[in-house]
């Protein structure tokens, strides 16, 4: 992998040539550098260590990884290039495990890649990268449809809590959370945003903040444990999250710290807005209580990047995600339109109708 400087343009994924680049989102604000991607095996590394995250970034990043694996493989003889392809699949499900837009999308690509066996490997490496592409392409129209009905439920000068980055970073494109905050402003809406700072990766205060900067919205950052004050406060009109994973009954994973901010959105009387793609849902899954909860490394917990600040020898839970029951979510923003109080019947119509 070499390293490319570049303008503060937010591209998150983009392909040149015959490769992928990926802003390096471990090092944003401080730096803004593309990292270069050219098989599933470096795609994974990028996804397991994050220089890629957010559901629907990490699903297209494993669509182009799979199509990378078919262009490295593509001269090679069928045997060799079916079993590396194997592995591409293999070790992209294995990168993380919470958003299920990864396995949706390698699912996509798989169902293809099946129904197109047929071909040489030639054929179907390119075939493989143009559902990549459109897959890439699919995420932004979907996100900008999602702004369009989510931007409804904010009025004029709302002030709206998020929490972690369901920004532009975290999608091919516009964002979830943040595309719903984007359109509303687009329409002409003044919306200020409060940023959660989201310990520990800090997503909400390098990546959130650093967006709505770059974009001239009004942006605060506060930590994570301010959000209870303001909001009793009166400061907070409306709270927006994305999600990694919604289960059948409506439950919603989301980034550690989520959950907090909802009882207390309930407590205060605020809407708990989550926006979220059809290939967020995961019917398969009855409950929150069956996502599965990524635990990342201790080291994101007692200090970041060379700093370390907790004494050696302390014991430390990192779950990256947790689950807010579908009892508390206002309403789910989705490319199909708003779902008020999601529960299994709606979500079941919903997805039939997709
Ligand atoms: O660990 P991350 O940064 O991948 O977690 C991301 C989130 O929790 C986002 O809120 C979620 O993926 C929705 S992004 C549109």
């Amino acid at each position: 992998m070499t390293n490319t400087t570049d303008s503060q343009r937010v591209e998150t994924l983009r392909w040149r040539g015959d490769s992928l680049e990926m802003i390096d989102q471990r090092i944003l604000p401080m730096r803004f550098e593309y990292l270069h991607y050219t098989n599933a095996d470096e795609v994974a590394e990028g996804i397991r260590s994050m220089v890629v995250r957010g559901a629907p970034a990490i699903g297209c990043a494993a669509a182009y990884g799979v199509a990378l694996q078919a262009l490295a493989y593509q001269h090679k003889e069928k045997t060799v290039f079916d079993a590396a392809m194997q592995h591409g699949y293999e070790v992209l499900a294995a990168s993380r495990p919470t958003a299920v837009n990864l396995f949706w999308a390698l699912q996509r690509m798989k169902h293809f890649h099946n129904a197109q066996s047929g071909l040489a490997p030639l054929e179907l490496a390119a075939a493989l990268l143009t559902l990549a592409h459109e897959i890439s392409a699919e995420d932004v129209r979907i996100n900008r449809a999602m702004g369009d009905h989510g931007a409804a439920l904010l009025k004029d000068g709302a002030r709206v809590l998020t929490h972690c980055n369901a920004g532009a970073l975290a999608t091919a494109g516009h964002g979830t959370a943040l595309g719903v905050i984007r359109s509303a402003v687009e329409a002409g809406k003044r919306i200020s945003v409060f940023a959660d700072e989201t310990r520990p990766f800090l997503q909400g205060a390098r990546l959130t903040a650093w967006e709505m900067v770059q974009e001239n919205i009004p942006v605060t950052l506060i930590t994570d444990n301010m959000a209870g004050h303001l909001m009793k406060c009166g400061e907070i009109d409306a709270v927006i999250v994305g999600t990694d994973r919604v289960a059948a009954n409506g439950d919603v994973a989301n980034k550690i710290g989520t959950y907090m901010v909802a009882v207390l959105a309930q407590r205060h009387n605020i809407p708990f807005y989550v926006a979220c793609p059809l290939s967020t849902i995961d019917m398969q899954l009855p409950h929150g209580d069956a996502i599965p909860i990524e635990e990342r490394s201790h080291d994101e917990v007692t200090g970041f990047g060379t700093q370390r600040w907790a004494p050696l020898g302390v014991q430390v839970r990192n779950p990256a995600f947790d689950v807010t029951p579908a009892e508390l979510v206002s309403a789910l923003v989705t490319e199909k339109g708003v779902i008020h109080r999601p529960d299994l019947a709606q979500l079941a119509q919903l997805m039939r109708q997709s």
